[in-house]
């Protein structure tokens, strides 16, 4: 990113090819340094002198921008490495996006490369800049030239990356560097993350996200390099997910979105839903400092606007308080007696500038306030550039204090707002078009301030029952299945200390009377089959039964519901549970993905778990903090706590049987899908417990490989894997 000569190999002859386009930016952009076009047809491109190849060069080739079509790509990079060029910036496309010969091809590259010790970005990529005035690289074929400023910014997606390069210039947004990755078959977002680490330019990185190569190392560097320098991601493909054939709920309500949200949550990654809502956010955090806390002023010339403001706030998460009684009384002296002066402030169509910077003042000082958001409309009577060049003012005022504290603005009306639009980006206040933008920008800051804040907790030991279980496995291995029998579920969860209900089998159905008197009334009776794995979905399950003559009834009646759907008697067998009345029903479950490793799951259970879909995913393990956050993450959260005049649940069992399960997680891998669907939740420690369980067993062992951290693209990485041992 900071070369000091560059050669552009495939510059063409043709304006507007692309390969001319970049040498043409490199050269409008004031790049430092000497620039080699190469042509092995003429001399001279564009007043630059030309050569045949980079070797020809008669001085040393830091970065070689490479746009010459895919089939001499491969001779181009043995030229390159003959002339001991740092890095390669492949433009070039037609590798591994159009399928397996092209993946071939890349794979190619990426040996070459790294036999050379070069690093390459792409290829099928947009190019590199650094708008650092010592360096001027613009080694890209976009347009836009952004300003210089504190950002990083990723691209997998080039075409996004013209426009956000044209964007940042439009908003005044400062791109101090900016990559379009490409392929990422050699250079990944998680070797800029640790390259923009150490880089004092780089104050907050973006991040335009389609797939991740290594989300494990992701999670680390991300963990790391986020408490210093926020990440604010925007993930494509959200909806394609989630939609892979799983057994359990975990399995299948664990979709690809579902996992992004539990990664970002984890290592403090600031997620925006969509690239407007980036800039927004980018904005925010670019120009102005974080707020203490989450407490919100908002000043206003219109009500309207203000209340949509104050909602949106709220439901965002933050607070709109009243003032302190100093601020209420000196802004009742301020303004006249139709203004408004609780928060929001509403003074009124007719606030001139003067009063805007008073007020906002007033405002920003006092103690009950974390930040303010000014909702401008345009006014008629006063100049709208003149009241922005007073708020520009006051911001810089701000911004110095002892105690800054963040001002963000909300202009409506862009006709007449363009001029005062201008002068607040002048002044760094960070301006949106409508209210809600501007309550999501603030939002985000202070969920990312909270998660700094916030002590990380801790991933407690439970004595391990990893030998147990990996015996039953065995024989369920040997035994040629891939679910778990109800014996041998209930072994692997007592050898974790997850309690189960007493559950005794009755193989055939003159065996469950007598089951039924050693667990005595009231009883649950559940069929057991191999081929059932959801037992009440075929009315496998009878609850709260009383008497033995009961019993036989609803044994008839099973029997025939049964063998209408083809379960013939003998080919299934029975449990039998104690019943236990009441309870709130959850769900726990773990699942495991290639790439992000054992997930656990927590949220509300029983039949509804799939359409209610309230429920929370982290990737384990998971500390003692992470979960309580997802017992108290659901939206049903409220009923575990208890209703009015009811006692909540045991939440410090619930968390720890979470904990357990994340061990688990971790420690058998074999585990490949797991329901505790429902685990009976009661304010008695003691009686929690789950009542069903479904285990399954995978190909087993499949642990993520942590690539070493200069081959974390999606290429695999060189040498051994570094398989973690087993804990
Ligand atoms: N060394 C140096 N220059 C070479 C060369 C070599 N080994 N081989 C060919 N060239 C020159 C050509 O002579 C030509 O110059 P000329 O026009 O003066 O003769 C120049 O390189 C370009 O070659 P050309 O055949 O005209 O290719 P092109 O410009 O039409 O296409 C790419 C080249 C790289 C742009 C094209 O193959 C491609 O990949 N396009 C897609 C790029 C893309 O979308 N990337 C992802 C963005 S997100």
């Amino acid at each position: 990113m900071r070369p000091r000569s560059i050669a552009v190999v495939g510059t063409s002859r043709k304006p507007g090819s692309i390969g001319r386009e970049v040498l043409t930016r490199l050269v409008e952009g004031g790049f430092r340094g000497p620039l080699y076009p190469i042509n092995p047809a003429v001399d001279v491109i564009g007043s630059l002198r030309a050569y045949p190849t980079v070797t020809a060069c008669p001085g040393p080739v830091d970065l070689a921008v490479i746009a010459v079509p895919r089939d001499k790509v491969l001779a181009v990079l043995d030229d390159c490495a003959a002339a001991k060029v740092g890095g390669l910036v492949v433009i070039t496309s037609g590798f591994k996006e159009v399928g397996p010969a092209g993946a071939a091809l890349e794979q190619q590259l990426v040996e070459r490369v790294r036999r050379a010790g070069m690093r390459m970005v792409g290829p099928n990529c947009m190019g590199v800049l650094n708008s650092d005035p010592a360096i001027n690289l613009n080694a890209t074929f976009a347009p836009g030239r952004p300003p210089s400023g504190p950002i990083g910014f990723i691209s997998q997606s080039g075409a996004l990356g013209m426009a956000v390069l044209d964007f940042a210039q439009s908003r005044d947004l400062g791109i101090g560097m900016f990559v379009s990755t490409g392929n990422k078959a050699d250079v990944s977002g998680n070797d800029l993350l640790e390259y923009w680490e150490q880089d004092p330019s780089i104050r907050l990185i973006l991040m335009y996200v389609e797939s991740f190569g290594n989300p494990l190392k992701f999670r680390e560097l991300a963990e790391r390099i986020g408490r210093e320098k926020p990440i604010v991601v925007v993930k494509a493909g959200r909806t394609a997910a989630g939609a892979r054939a799983a057994a359990s709920h975990t399995g299948a309500l664990a979709g690809e979105d579902a996992l992004c949200d539990a990664l970002f949550h984890q290592c403090g990654v600031i997620r925006a839903q969509t690239v407007e809502e980036l800039f927004d956010i980018a904005l925010a955090f670019a120009h102005q400092p974080l707020p203490g806390g989450n407490r919100v002023g908002i000043v206003t010339n219109s009500g309207g606007p203000g209340i949509m403001l104050a909602d949106a706030c709220e439901m965002l998460g933050l607070a709109v308080p009243e003032f302190s009684p100093e601020t209420a009384t000196a802004l009742r002296e301020l303004l006249p007696e139709e203004a408004s002066v609780g928060n929001p402030v509403d003074m009124i169509a007719s606030a001139t500038e003067e009063s805007f910077q008073r007020v906002v003042g007033l405002v920003a000082a006092d103690p009950q306030v974390d930040a303010v958001i000014v909702v401008f409309l345009p006014p008629v009577l006063t100049d709208p550039e003149r009241v922005a060049v007073r708020l520009g003012d006051l911001a810089d005022r701000l911004a110095s204090g002892r105690t800054p504290k963040p001002i963000l603005g909300c202009v409506m009306g862009a006709r007449r707002a363009a001029g005062s639009l201008a002068e607040l980006q002048k002044h760094r206040v960070p301006s949106y078009a409508f209210p809600e933008s501007a309550a999501k920008a603030l939002s985000a800051m202070v969920r990312y301030q909270a998660w700094r804040k916030r002590p990380r907790g801790s991933v407690p030991r439970f004595p391990s029952g990893r030998l147990q279980a990996e015996q039953v496995i065995e024989g369920v291995r040997q035994a040629g299945r891939e679910w778990l029998s109800e014996k041998e579920v209930g072994s692997i969860l007592r050898a974790y200390g997850i309690p189960m209900v007493k559950s005794v089998s009755a193989g055939a159905r003159g065996a469950v009377a007598d089951a039924a008197h050693g667990v005595g009334y009231p009883i649950v009776i559940k069929i057991s089959s191999p081929a059932i794995i959801h037992k009440a979905r075929v009315g496998g399950v009878i609850v709260d039964i009383r008497t033995d003559e009961e019993l036989r009834l609803k044994l008839d009646d099973l029997e025939k519901r049964l063998a209408a759907q083809g379960f013939e008697p003998g080919k299934y067998g029975f449990v039998v549970q104690p019943m236990l009345p009441g309870g709130r029903e959850v769900i726990m479950g773990l699942s495991r993905t290639p790439k992000m490793g054992p997930l656990v799951m927590f949220g509300l259970g029983g039949i509804f778990v799939e359409t209610v879909k309230d429920i929370v995913f982290r990737l384990a393990p998971i500390t003692d903090r992470e979960a309580m956050e997802m017992i108290t993450g659901i939206r049903a959260y409220p009923i575990l706590k208890g209703l009015p005049g009811e006692a909540g649940v045991a939440v410090q069992t619930l968390q720890e049987m979470l904990l357990r399960l994340s061990q688990m997680a971790v420690e058998v891998p074999e585990i490949a899908e797991l329901d505790l669907n429902p685990v009976l939740a009661f304010p008695e420690s003691d009686r929690c417990a789950a009542v069903d369980a479904r285990i399954r067993v995978g190909s087993g062992g499949a642990r993520v490989p942590v690539a070493p951290s200069n081959a974390t693209g999606d290429g695999p990485p060189p040498g051994k894997m570094d398989i973690p041992p087993r804990v």
